[in-house]
């Protein structure tokens, strides 16, 4: 018998049934359920005020019913002619991947910056000048934000659209650029949680009105458009917030504060405690520290990763290769797609590894996981090796 609990991968924190109740109440008054209703009303303004805070312009929030909705509703809303391309890194979710061929384009699959993980202007540019492709989806890759500023200037200057799919980045990604759309997620396990839900946000009100459009099937609610309300304009999706899950919104909203502090502290305690223990064998992806971290993530050399795996199955550790297989190695099963050489990603993936993470990971967990990688990159030897 193992003596061991075991650590969980992570633990989403989402408001208890207290926190909900007044919002609850509200729903029960309104009997409004869903379709644009007063608390998804409300939750948009909440958001666009602290987007502002953070922005010279005006900032608009669309919610959606999942990000993966409002990336493809975004891409959607470009209306680039089918089969367009779209570059989007290797190192990301599969997400970011159906969005685009669901929108009906064909994703070109690139590399990234060996220091922030991330894709960036300089590598897009070598990719739409190889492939021709008229849109970009860079993704804030563990919640890690991308520069909204240099990709607005990227924008202007090549005339190639760019999304930026910021799923895990709520609280760390800004819309400084009012030309740039970014799409968060608001899944359990994420910063801001309502157990599903998405958001968009961007500076462009006729992006936000069209994918509010896109989301309510394609029907068009906008009196000036010269067309009447309520008719088909887009082919759209079901992709609407219901109010039970902006309810849920506003209650971890009300904690944002108090559960960003607890993520962070944890997550400095942590870091502080595998540096001491293994100091340059492990590698951290270059960037801000996240105002809400939800996944731990590090790279260490292969063969210490591979021992790490092990030694951590045996002691009831949880781990996960993040974001592998890499997206091209996932495509190649489902849709076409064209690949740039993606060496950086492919190499920084052989030694990724997520440890456990959550607000509720004690002193002694903490430990229990710092031994571990301490053991497995023991051996010089090994540790060194790529
Ligand atoms: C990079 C990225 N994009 C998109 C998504 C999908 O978000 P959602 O679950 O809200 O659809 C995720 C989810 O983790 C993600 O990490």
């Amino acid at each position: 018998m193992n003596r061991h609990t075991a650590i969980p991968l992570l633990t989403p924190l989402l408001p208890n049934r207290d926190a909900l109740a007044p919002y609850l109440a509200k729903l029960d008054h309104n009997r409004h359920y869903s379709n644009f209703g007063p608390l998804n009303g409300a939750l948009e303004e909440r958001l666009s005020a602290i987007f502002e805070a953070h922005s010279p312009d005006p900032i608009h929030v669309t919610t959606t019913s999942s990000a993966t909705l409002g990336l493809e509703l975004v891409l959607s809303s470009l209306d680039l002619p089918p089969g367009s391309k779209v570059i989007v890194p290797a190192l990301t979710f599969v997400a970011s991947l159906t969005a685009i061929i669901r929108a009906g384009y064909i994703p070109v699959i690139a590399d990234i910056d060996p220091h922030s993980w991330l894709l960036t202007p300089a590598i897009a540019t070598q990719a739409a000048a190889q492939t021709g492709a008229q849109a970009v989806l860079a993704v804030s890759a563990f919640g890690q934000p991308q520069d909204t500023q240099g990709w607005s200037i990227f924008q202007r200057q090549s005339g190639i659209n760019v999304v930026i799919d910021a799923a895990g980045a709520f609280g760390s990604q800004w819309v400084k650029a009012p030309d740039i759309p970014v799409v968060y997620s608001m899944h359990a396990t994420k910063s801001l949680a309502a157990g599903e839900g998405g958001l968009v946000v961007s500076g462009n009100p006729s992006v936000n009105s069209t994918v509010r459009q896109l989301s309510n099937f394609g029907i068009n609610l906008d009196a000036n458009a010269g067309f009447p309300v309520g008719h088909l304009s887009f082919v759209g999706s079901n992709a609407k917030l219901s109010e039970y899950h902006a309810a849920v919104a506003h209650a971890s909203l009300d904690q944002w504060d108090a559960q960003a502090r607890l993520r962070q502290d944890i997550y400095r305690a942590y870091r502080q405690a595998l540096e001491d223990a293994c100091g340059d064998l492990l590698q951290w992806q270059a960037g801000i520290t996240l105002a809400a971290p939800t996944i731990f993530c590090l790279r260490m050399a292969a063969k210490a990763r591979d021992r790490l795996e092990t030694i951590c199955q045996q002691r009831q550790i949880s781990t996960r290769r993040w974001y592998q297989p890499l997206l091209h190695q996932h495509a190649a099963k489902v849709a076409p797609i064209i690949k740039q050489p993606t060496p950086i990603a492919e190499a920084i993936a052989t030694g990724l590894i997520g440890l456990p993470f959550s607000p509720f990971m004690t002193n002694e967990d903490i430990n229990r996981v710092v031994e571990a990688t301490r053991l497995a990159t023991a051996s010089p030897i090994l540790a060194h090796q790529p």
